[in-house]
């Protein structure tokens, strides 16, 4: 199974990415699945229906999020009705919405679990004990042809745990959240593929996709100065191509993306 993952949508230039790349990408590289996290979406602070939409539009078939989820309220009535947007799996039990998906690809599944790190970030449940519940139910290879994790937390030292953590039990860990692909990307001895961030699609002409005077001027002054808004030069489309054996549905192929906008472009070479 060959799977496109992208790193958080920041804003405008992040979608726009998103429309423009992701159908090319789909095509030239017969990808079965797409997933990415849209935490940001809208204007750097959560997701709305309309969104979503527009992402599904442009050939996108799951959506992750993280600690942005809830930004924009009406996601809260949404999220429930949208079994294709995830939220953090790890965050309290009656909290709206779900926490993974059983997604069909083909003749085949693929499950999209969705987690959130607790260094630096929110108090929540263990992310590892509610993977190891959630992998009980769904085991690699017998009765899921894929698993993708998207690990939304903060700690490089946290996401590496968790990579090691599930290897062999799933086809990929990948994280989101800090907006910068990290350069790790590698199969885990036991066979999940695994890096640290998959980066923002957004431009790079900001502070992780925020205007960068006002980011720069928060640091160097220590007052909350105005609202922040997202930088709104070209986005680039980070993201990591994953291939699948589909007998074991561990990794095959990792390989990062990036597309557009300021950052060196990399495509898989197939
Ligand atoms: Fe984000
Ligand atoms: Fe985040």
């Amino acid at each position: 199974m060959k799977i496109l993952f992208c790193g958080d949508v920041m804003g405008r230039p992040g979608r726009d990415a998103v429309t423009k790349y992701v159908p090319q990408l789909r095509r030239d590289l017969g990808i079965d699945l797409v997933i990415v996290n849209a935490e940001n979406a809208a204007g750097g602070f959560g997701l709305t229906e309309r969104l979503c939409g527009e992402l599904y539009d442009s050939g996108v078939d799951v959506l992750t999020t993280g600690n942005h989820v809830w930004d924009q309220r009406e996601i809260i009535p949404y999220i429930g009705r949208d079994p294709c947007v995830l939220r953090p799996a790890n965050f309290p039990k009656a909290t709206p919405g779900a926490g993974w998906r059983l997604h069909p690809v083909g003749p085949r599944n693929a499950l999209v679990v969705n987690l959130m790190g607790r260094l630096f970030m929110e108090a929540l449940d263990d992310p590892f004990a509610r993977l190891d519940e959630i992998l009980g139910e769904h085991r690699l290879g017998e009765n899921v042809s894929a698993i993708v994790v998207d690990f939304h937390a903060e700690a490089t030292s946290e996401k590496m745990a968790l990579g090691h953590f599930a290897d062999g039990r799933v086809s990929a860990v990948f994280g989101t959240h800090s907006h910068v692909p990290t350069a790790d990307w590698q199969i885990l001895p036991g066979g999940t593929a695994y890096q640290t961030d998959a980066g923002m699609c957004g431009d790079y002409d900001s502070v992780i996709g925020l205007q960068k005077e006002p980011a720069v001027r928060r640091f160097v002054t220590k007052m909350p100065g105005e609202r922040p808004h997202v930088a709104e030069g070209e986005g680039t489309l980070c993201g990591i191509f994953l291939e699948t054996d589909n007998h074991t549905g561990l990794a095959r192929t990792i390989e990062p993306i990036r597309v557009g906008g300021r950052l060196a472009p990399h495509l898989p070479q197939l």
